[in-house]
């Protein structure tokens, strides 16, 4: 039955959690912004059917980090599926996270839709890359079920967003995505995270999405570096069996530390 249904999806990103409970991003206890997220997604979305988080879950690559994403998660009672971002370490990521409430799977089928997530971190590099395995094994999925409707995760952003400090440290092998993508009409949208802001272009009739982190939000259009005084938020997405998408940001109504906008990086 629930092949006819609207599928309900948030998308949480970012959340560059610390083992420190009081570990702070720019003077925002990334804790704190996160625990205002998933009260809001809770209050807003109880008809949601799964989470997606789309990268840089902790900031220091622990384990304590990611335990208390898990159970913070795992409260939603939904099913989390994670992918990993620059942030963090994905070796570490998957032990931690192993038998929690938060899974790293490849692909996931969602009513008529299908999720795929990747993995696009690079070792000690901030900006993106999408192995050769990577896009054979995304060719694989997308080819055994040519006719569903399919949304792609990945952390980096594919596209320039418009802010050459980001753009620089984006996904650095687009045209191999695409070139793979462009022979699949199936796929709906890219959903991504890395960019701490709402962004929402179409390629080739293919969403392209991103989110706002769920700690400091980065200033769009900009330069350099910048924090913007947006707040923390999510995005939900509405997958229609007919594979139409409907998609927001919700965001907090405020920030729980003083907000400081001169912050050069992070
Ligand atoms: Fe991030």
């Amino acid at each position: 039955m629930s092949r006819h249904v609207t599928q309900r999806l948030l998308q949480i990103s970012d959340p560059h959690l610390f083992a420190d409970p009081e570990g702070d991003l720019l003077g925002q206890r990334t804790r704190l912004t996160l625990e205002g997220v998933l009260n809001l997604a809770r209050a807003n979305s109880g008809a949601a059917d799964r989470v997606l988080l789309t990268g840089d879950l902790s900031q220091d690559a622990s384990p304590a980090a990611y335990r208390y994403l898990a159970d913070r998660c795992g409260r939603l009672g939904l099913p989390c599926h994670a992918l990993p971002g620059n942030h963090d370490d994905p070796a570490e990521m998957a032990r931690s996270l192993d038998a929690s409430p938060i899974d790293m799977p490849h692909e996931v089928d969602c009513g008529p839709w299908r999720l795929i997530l990747l993995d696009s971190t690079l070792a000690g590099r901030e900006g993106g890359h999408l192995a050769a395995g990577s896009l054979r094994r995304l060719a694989a999925t997308l080819a055994a079920r040519p006719q569903a409707p399919t949304l792609v995760f990945l952390h980096h952003q594919p596209v320039p967003v418009g802010s050459p400090w980001l753009d620089e440290i984006g996904l650095n092998n687009p045209e191999d995505l695409f070139a793979l993508l462009d022979h699949q009409p199936q796929v709906r949208g890219l959903v991504f995270g890395h960019i701490h802001q709402d962004f929402s272009a179409e390629r080739n009739g293919v969403a392209l999405l991103g989110a706002p982190s769920t700690c400091i939000q980065f200033r769009p259009g900009s330069q350099d570096f910048a924090l913007d005084a947006a707040t923390p938020g999510y995005r939900w997405l509405e997958l229609h069996p007919d594979g139409r998408i409907d998609t927001g940001i919700e965001r907090s109504a405020d920030y729980p530390d003083p907000l400081d906008l001169s912050g050069a990086g992070y």
